[in-house]
């Protein structure tokens, strides 16, 4: 098995990830591990990674994933404003559009995880107006609430997620 783990990361959330996944990958399987690149070699099974902006992935990764054809894909991500199964999926439908139909996904795996002060100030800052304080306060104790992620756990799920698919693919 030919695996690339392709990643891209600003504050480190999606960078940690994707080094907690290489070490479950056998060394002798990996062909690149790194960011968007013209020098990432032929593989079978790609690692995706990206963080969250415009409730999808990337710039950089959505451009890369519109090259891959013929592929298996495993997509995992990081973000900073929601949580929950239809948060993920809300994102995940926005990055599948830049992903062709002749790949096959094996998984897409979603982690809110911290975000810089600034960040969090520029969100709160746009439902200041038209929020009551009960939201700004739910709003504000979301982003406390995973202002340590990721956690061991959430390193611990993702590397049992990928060793879940690559095994189910392997046998
Ligand atoms: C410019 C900018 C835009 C962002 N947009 C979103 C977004 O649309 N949805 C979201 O959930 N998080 C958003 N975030 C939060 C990041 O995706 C989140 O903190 C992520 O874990 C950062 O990953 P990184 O540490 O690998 O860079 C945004 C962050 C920045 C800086």
């Amino acid at each position: 098995m030919k695996i690339a783990i392709v990643y891209s990361s600003v504050t480190g959330n999606t960078k940690t990830f994707a080094e907690k996944i290489k070490e479950k990958i056998n060394e002798k399987d990996l062909v690149y591990f790194g960011k968007p690149s013209k020098d990432i070699k032929d593989a079978d099974t790609y690692i995706v990674g990206s963080w969250t902006t415009k409730y999808s992935a990337s710039p950089d990764i959505l451009n890369y994933l519109k090259t891959l054809k013929n592929k298996n894909i495993i997509i995992f991500q990081t973000a900073g404003y929601g949580d929950g199964i239809g948060y993920y999926d809300m994102i995940f439908t926005n990055i599948k559009n830049s992903i062709d139909d002749s790949n096959k996904i094996l998984g897409h795996y979603c982690c809110r995880c911290k975000v810089t002060n600034k960040v969090e100030e520029n969100y709160i800052n746009k439902f200041l107006n038209n929020s009551t304080n009960t939201q700004i306060k739910e709003i504000k104790e979301g982003f406390k609430k995973h202002n340590q992620n990721p956690t061991e756990e959430d390193i611990n799920n993702i590397q049992n997620w990928i060793e879940e698919i690559l095994n189910k693919k392997e046998s």
